[in-house]
């Protein structure tokens, strides 16, 4: 056909010694990698460059490499599935790979090729896809990722980038499972305005974030809600998912406005309760009016979103000294159905009625 596209040209070389699996069983959250590696080259002048997939081994840089010296790197994260039937699939990686240009663009980092990164995040799935799991609750993540290699001290873009993908088997990111976590509502550090990176898919962002994520550990809790950074009052994220709250009858999550991530779960949950008849908004929350909803006895469910996360109950939010106990520290009927749901679809149980299964193999 005249306007077929020519995929992505890869070289492959396959590793000669084949690592021992883990126990799947106990795989908690990107601890373990596997046998290969996708690896793809830039440079100015010559676009991308030398795709290639190559046994799983260390990077060699430049100390002189921008990446190290101001941040100039992007990652995504998306999974891979393995169904009932042993077939492969990933869930909407189109979306992953938007958002990936998006915060290439916000970073000064060349934009990849949609259909070529896809193939790329395809080809490196089925070389490896002896390491996809297959146990209740488990999947292959990928983490593909954009760092500045060009040696130079001047704060300008760079010139070079590496952009690679490495896979990790995972089970929940939360030692707490599908059972509620603790937040805590942070109250002292931000995580971004509007205007900054907040939006993108950005190490820095995840740095940034360190100091509070330490706080909330010490204090007892799995992890911070960021409230917005001008009037510390409306509610952004939690600290590794958006996050929602079910207030009387109402499915709300903060709206878009740049200062918090357009996670690809969160899209999916609001694309599923819709599909379901729920009244959902995105809008403006702020933390008194979840207050205020709690004391009313209004305030029903709060859960996280995210592709590490999945869905994730919040049990207990606390600001300062004030705790509110969601939902008797229980998982929610509508977090629950989103999870079921979400979760069937990825694993091939329940039907893709939204076309969001794109197969590997
Ligand atoms: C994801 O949910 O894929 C993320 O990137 C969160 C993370 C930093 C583990």
């Amino acid at each position: 056909m005249a306007n077929e596209r020519k995929p992505l040209e890869i070289k492959i070389e396959r590793t000669s010694v084949k690592k021992e699996k883990p126990d799947y069983s106990k795989l908690g959250f990107g601890r373990f990698f596997t046998d290969h590696m996708f690896l793809w080259n830039y440079t100015e002048g010559k676009g991308w460059h030398d795709a290639r997939i190559v046994p799983y081994e260390n990077i060699s840089l430049d100390p002189a490499a921008m990446v190290f010296h101001y941040g100039q790197e992007m990652f995504e994260g998306l999974k891979a599935y393995k169904t009932a039937d042993g077939k492969i699939q990933l869930f909407r990686p189109q979306k992953n790979i938007e958002r990936m240009n998006k915060t290439n663009e916000r970073l000064c980092i060349p934009q990849v090729d949609p259909d070529e990164t896809l193939d790329a995040i395809k080809a490196v799935v089925e070389v490896d896809s002896d390491w996809v799991p297959s146990e209740v609750g488990t999947s292959l993540y990928i983490r593909p990722f954009i760092i500045a290699t060009e040696p130079h001290l001047g704060v300008s873009p760079s010139k070079t980038y590496i952009f690679c993908i490495i896979l990790s088997p995972v089970g929940a990111y939360y030692a707490e499972g599908i059972n509620p976590v603790k937040i805590y509502v942070e109250d002292e550090y931000v995580r971004a305005v509007k205007g900054g990176i907040g939006f993108a898919k950005a190490g820095g962002n995840y740095a940034a974030s360190l100091r509070s994520q330490k706080k909330a550990y010490e204090l007892g809790y799995s992890q911070v809600l960021w409230l917005d950074g001008v009037h510390r009052k409306y509610v952004d994220e939690v600290g590794t998912m958006n996050v929602f709250f079910v207030i009387g009858d109402e499915v709300c999550t903060p709206a878009l406005g740049g200062s918090l991530l357009p996670g690809v779960t969160r899209d999916s949950a609001l694309a599923l309760l819709k599909s379901w008849g729920y009244k959902v908004s995105e809008r403006l929350i702020s933390i008194d009016e979840i207050k205020e909803a709690y004391k009313n006895g209004e305030l029903k469910e709060v859960f996280g979103t995210g592709t590490a996360a999945v869905i994730s109950p919040v049990g207990v939010l606390a600001e300062g000294d004030y705790k509110m106990i969601i939902n008797n520290n229980e998982i929610g009927p509508i977090s629950q159905k989103l999870y079921d749901n979400l979760t069937g679809i990825q694993w091939g149980t329940v039907e893709d009625t939204m076309g969001w299964i794109v197969p590997v193999m």
